[in-house]
């Protein structure tokens, strides 16, 4: 199978099983559940969920365990997904190819449909048919890598950006909070999923996890420059707009590719010792090359 397919039939389960989950027959609190599907369902490549089945399978885990771990990193990220498009925050109206969340609930559903997803995303991983010890873990794992240490505090610095040189030392830490420590979590959750724990493999994925992330927002600045806005399904020109400073503030658009093409090597190369990295490795590239 090559990796577009097997994104693709990962992204299937991973939308089964959010369709199932967020529903509700509840009418007082229905506009909520319509809110948090919109952006849930709304498509997105369902990397950060693949990453986390894509460890657990390489690791031995089954895939109905792993949903639930992979399915909670997605809700996080659409939640931050929702609260990034704000007008408090990017001011954005088109996400995976839909107006945004706010434009069509309003602000303060929109807000509170993030607020929903997050604190989901834990009630979920708490019912995983998976031992005690590993949910306790991932719920660790996960809650430092959305919080204040890692993708909030991320998202504060990057707000900070606007309008202000900051170095290319910040920039490097506001990426690796704001996208490296979600897809880090991403890919430890898988291994928590597997019930996997050594060192060695912590070490090697989370490695792979870094370089990868780093190089997959590197990407996303360049395409927020000089993508295309029908098949990216979001705004072009909104970094420059909002004056933040991206990794185009230092390099050409040529450069910079040349960074996350150097550090996609650097990810294959923390994973090539195990068996079965085939996936990881060519996520990797696809990454690379993406235009959406
Ligand atoms: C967008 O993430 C936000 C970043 C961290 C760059 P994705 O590019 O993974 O967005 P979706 O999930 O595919 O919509
Ligand atoms: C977003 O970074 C990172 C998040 C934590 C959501 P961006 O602001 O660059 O993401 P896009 O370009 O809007 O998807
Ligand atoms: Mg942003
Ligand atoms: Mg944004
Ligand atoms: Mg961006």
């Amino acid at each position: 199978m090559d990796i577009k397919t097997k994104l693709l039939a990962s992204a299937e389960k991973v939308e089964n099983f959010l369709s199932h989950l967020l529903t509700t027959d509840d009418k007082d609190i229905i506009s909520l559940y319509a809110s948090m599907r919109y952006s849930t369902m709304a498509g997105g490549k369902r990397i950060r969920p693949f990453l986390t089945l894509s460890v657990a399978e390489m690791l031995g885990a089954r895939a109905q365990d792993a949903v639930y771990f992979a399915a909670a990193v997605e809700m996080v990220h659409t939640y931050s997904l929702i609260h990034d498009d704000l007008p408090s925050m990017d001011n954005d109206t088109l996400r995976r190819g839909k107006p945004t969340n706010h434009v069509v609930y309003g602000e303060a559903t929109a807000t509170l449909a993030g607020d929903a997803l997050l604190t989901g995303a834990f009630e979920l991983i708490c019912a995983a048919p998976l031992p005690d010890k590993a949910k306790l873990e991932a719920v660790r794992t996960l809650s430092e890598a959305a919080g204040a240490e890692g993708m909030v505090g991320g998202q504060i610095m990057d707000l900070a950006a606007e309008e202000k040189e900051i170095s290319l030392e910040t920039l490097l830490k506001t990426h690796s909070l704001k996208t490296g420590a979600m897809i880090t979590a991403s890919v430890r959750l898988g291994m928590l999923a597997a019930g996997v724990t050594d060192e060695e493999t912590l070490h090697a994925l989370t490695a792979y996890a870094r370089y990868l992330g780093l190089a997959f927002q590197i990407v996303d600045d360049v395409l927020d420059a000089v993508g295309d806005e029908q098949t990216l399904g979001k705004p072009i020109g909104s970094d420059s707009e909002q004056g933040k400073t991206t990794f185009l503030h230092f390099f050409t658009p040529e450069e910079a590719m040349q960074y996350a093409e150097r550090l996609t090597e650097s990810a294959k190369a923390a994973i090539a010792p195990f068996a079965g990295n085939e996936t990881l490795t060519d996520l990797a590239d696809y990454l690379l090359a993406r235009r959406a």
